[in-house]
């Protein structure tokens, strides 16, 4: 698939079917992840899959409320991701120019997750609203770590939407602001 029609069908699935996500697709998933960049290469993420029924459940019912993210109890699988620490080059980097390069990393290796898993066939949405606390109980994750992002995968069942983008010629200028 060209990248550009791949862009195009990746999309927030929000409506999922019963059928498992198959392991090697998930792993395929993190290894195009693994590839992604990062500020001095710092690679400040780790990957939780959440497979298993009880516990994807659980962090599904804590991702969801006041009527927000209640899809994610039908996704098979859901990913969090976990904020490690940046290396030293990378955290002095992001004192000096008063960047959170971390957060920045997260997000492109996020995306690239998900465009692997379209090309995969597979359905994602990335999830920002969730109870933290909860999750990092859940999961084992040290209190004073932070948990940015969820992504749900699975097969999904919701139709191809159009993107609802603003233009080009507000989103960007050439030469000056
Ligand atoms: C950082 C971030 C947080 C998001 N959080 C949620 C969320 O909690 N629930 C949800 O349904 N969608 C969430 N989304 C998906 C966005 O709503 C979606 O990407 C946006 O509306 C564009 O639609 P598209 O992904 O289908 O192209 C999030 C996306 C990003 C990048």
């Amino acid at each position: 698939m060209e990248f550009s029609e791949l862009v195009k069908i990746r999309q927030s699935d929000r409506k999922y079917s019963d059928k498992p996500v198959e392991k090697e697709k998930i792993l395929q998933c993190l290894e195009t992840t693994r590839l992604s960049p990062s500020a001095n290469n710092s690679q400040p993420w780790k990957f939780i899959v959440i497979d298993e029924h009880n516990l994807k459940e659980m962090v599904a019912s804590s991702a969801s409320g006041l009527g927000m993210n209640r899809f994610t109890h039908q996704a098979p699988v859901i990913v969090a991701v976990v904020l490690e620490k940046m290396n030293g080059m990378a955290r002095i980097g992001s004192a000096i120019k008063n960047k959170d390069y971390s957060l920045i990393d997260i997000g492109i290796a996020v995306n690239q997750f998900c465009l692997q898993a379209a090309e995969l066939g597979l359905g994602t949405c990335i999830i920002g609203w969730f109870d933290e606390k909860k999750i990092k109980k859940l999961l084992g994750v040290e209190r004073k770590k932070r948990v940015p992002l969820l992504i749900t995968v699975g097969y999904s069942m919701a139709g191809r939407r159009e993107k609802n983008r603003k233009p080009a010629e507000v989103i960007s200028s050439w030469n000056q602001y």
